[in-house]
């Protein structure tokens, strides 16, 4: 990026993250997955490729399945970012992440949150995917345990409740 173009960038902006207004700082940290884990400590947001292949960063945002290690910071100016921290509900977990502890879907549990926001996109597209939708859905997301038969098993958990 050359100097003309960092003065582009702006300096703060607004959005909201599980449900919190918050200012992050795009010329410090520009991409999203920076802003969430280094600049407002959400580090349930993992950092796996940094290339948008491997969906260990995905957040949503306003309900969309996003790979945050691609996404400007600037570019979510007014958005709702939701982050895995922000799935549990009065202290109650998401029905995601109850099935991935149910089924026994994490072993060293580094791809989990990206699965269950991926998996918490689909469902709220489609509450009642197939298996074979699931999958589809889910086969960009990468488990470096080989996990994934007892990850589509939670996820179908949740889909067929
Ligand atoms: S860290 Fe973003 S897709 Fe791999
Ligand atoms: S449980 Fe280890 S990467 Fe998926």
């Amino acid at each position: 990026m050359t100097a003309k173009e960092a003065e582009l960038v702006p300096e703060a902006i607004d959005l909201t993250v599980n449900g919190r207004p918050r200012q992050a700082h795009p010329r410090l940290y520009p991409r999203l997955l920076q802003a969430l884990r280094e600049e407002l400590g959400l580090t349930g947001t993992k950092y796996g490729c940094g290339e948008g292949l491997c969906g260990a960063c995905t957040v949503l945002i306003d309900g969309k399945a996003v790979r945050s290690c691609r996404t400007l910071t600037q570019s979510v100016t007014g958005k709702n970012i939701v982050t895995i921290e922000g799935l549990a509900e009065n202290g109650n977990l998401h029905a995601l992440q109850q099935a991935f502890i149910d089924e026994d879907a994490m072993q060293c549990g580094y791809c989990c949150p990206g699965m269950i926001m991926n998996a918490a996109a689909l469902l709220r597209e489609n509450p009642h995917p197939e298996k074979i939708e699931i999958i589809e859905k889910m086969d960009g997301n990468i488990c470096r345990c080989n996990n994934y038969s007892r990850i589509i098993a939670a996820i179908r958990k949740v889909a067929d409740q």
